[in-house]
């Protein structure tokens, strides 16, 4: 599949625009329309749903953007969240030290120059005064939001380890070269838990969640086949991880990380407790020990795993192109149409319409030829359609079609939000076809 195609896909179908477009855009940043907004919601929700909701031992949380400067210092991030990077001397592009191999440009074979280190964080002023004491960053993971309200969460929660604190949020990085259509951006959303265990705890709870998130993402629809982890070599640890497996997918420009799994150990809590001097230690009152916990974290891009889906559901048929999204993470669930723009049919549609609005995101449409209709839907991802023709008026029942086989049968329409529901848990629990490559 070519990249440009699903990209020129979701700029016209309202999925994902550049930010800022009429200016110019605005490198690294982009905007969800309609649809990618509902997908984006889906994907939280589903995480949600299945990371805190479905758990006792997990509680969420949502920390401010803006925190203390020295919460990055405690982190390490002012110190240690640099990217080497290299610049062209002839284009005068700027590259990632390890995007280029060779000492020659990628873009032009011109000569680089030394490898210079180049700072992720933004930095912003606080209040009124622009000096070095006012300066405080973007958050670049939201992870330390929750080390900073540990304390805070375990007395209010009533929670005792192991025990999981989880928030989505947005991050902030100014990378060097971002690239790949969403992929790496300068501004993301994070879906972040961080799991807290006793130091000689049970190591247990990192193959456990390897494997919790990797049955999340078969479960939200993504092939299986496409999916892959990969242990960090010791050279790649983060320097606050003993241990991380990513989380990886096969894009049509490389396996790349959706999500990392790491053993954080009691880095975090510790800095945090040597910074703030306040004491973060947990009492065990089984064991009667006082000991710093230590962390398992899974951590995962909402804009990636959006970009994951659109990939993975991206079908082309001779006749059509076809998203292939699960009916779990489908902007729209059902559509409805009216054979023709005309009383009665229009009046039994909205009716319909409106009954299955009460269950499911619908979308109405009575514009055209039923056959483009139908397109237009199967090229959002649509699972399923539903038109009211004359036969209608005279037994009551309408067609359904199904995204995939475009098979049609007829149902009751008074029975149209069970179908619905029916129809959707199937296709969901069934393997999806695809045609291309
Ligand atoms: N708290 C750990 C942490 O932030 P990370 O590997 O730097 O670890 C975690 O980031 C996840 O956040 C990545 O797996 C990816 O999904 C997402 N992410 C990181 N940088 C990103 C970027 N520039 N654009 C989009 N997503 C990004």
């Amino acid at each position: 599949m070519e990249m440009k195609k699903l990209v020129s896909l979701c700029k016209r179908r309202g999925f994902i625009y550049p930010s800022s477009e009429i200016y110019g855009g605005i490198n690294g940043c982009w905007d969800y329309g309609p649809l990618g907004v509902e997908l984006k919601r889906n994907i939280k929700e589903l995480w949600w749903k299945d990371v805190v909701l479905s758990r006792t031992n997990v509680v969420g949380m949502d920390a401010s953007i803006l925190m203390h400067s020295d919460v990055w210092r405690a982190s390490g991030h002012v110190d240690s969240f640099y990217d080497p990077m290299v610049d062209c001397r002839s284009c005068k592009k700027r590259f990632r030290a390890d995007e280029v191999q060779g000492g020659k440009c990628p873009k032009c074979g011109g000569e680089l120059t030394e490898q210079r280190s180049f700072e992720l964080m933004f930095k912003t002023f606080l209040g009124a005064v622009e000096d070095k004491a006012s300066t405080i960053y973007l958050r670049p993971e939201t992870a330390q939001g929750i080390f900073v309200q540990f304390p805070n969460v375990l007395n209010d929660s009533r929670q005792k380890i192991p025990f999981g604190i989880a928030q989505i949020g947005k991050a902030f990085r100014n990378e060097i070269n971002p690239r790949n259509y969403t992929f790496r951006s300068r501004e993301f959303e994070q879906m972040e838990l961080e799991f807290f265990i006793a130091p000689n705890g049970n190591r247990e709870w990192f193959e456990f969640w390897v494997s919790e998130r990797m049955k999340w993402y078969r479960d939200i629809g993504i092939r299986d086949e496409n999916l892959r982890t990969r242990e960090h070599r010791p050279e790649e640890l983060a320097h606050y991880a003993k241990k991380c497996v990513d989380v990886e997918y096969n894009f049509p420009f490389g396996w790349q990380e959706l999500e990392g799994i790491a053993d954080r150990q009691d880095f975090d809590l510790s800095q945090h407790a040597k910074f703030s001097g306040k004491n973060l230690t947990y009492h065990d009152e089984k064991s009667g020990e006082s000991f710093i916990p230590h962390v398992i974290e899974s951590s995962a891009g909402v804009d990636r795993i959006l970009l994951t889906l659109l990939v993975d559901a991206y079908d082309e048929e001779p006749e059509r192109v076809v998203l292939r999204f699960s009916p779990k993470t489908a902007p729209i669930k059902v559509g409805v149409f009216p054979l023709l723009k005309k009383a009665p049919l229009s009046d039994k549609a909205l009716e319909i319409e409106k009954t299955l609005r009460e269950s499911f995101t619908t979308f109405y449409d009575d514009v055209g030829a039923i056959g483009r209709r139908y397109r237009r839907q199967d090229e959002v991802g649509t699972p399923c359609c539903v038109t009211i023709d004359f036969q209608t008026l005279e037994d009551g029942t309408v067609t359904l079609r199904d995204r995939d086989s475009m098979e049609q049968v007829r149902v009751p329409a008074a029975d149209i939000t069970s179908e619905v529901s029916k129809f959707l848990k199937n296709m969901s629990s069934s393997p999806r076809p695809r045609t291309s490559a």
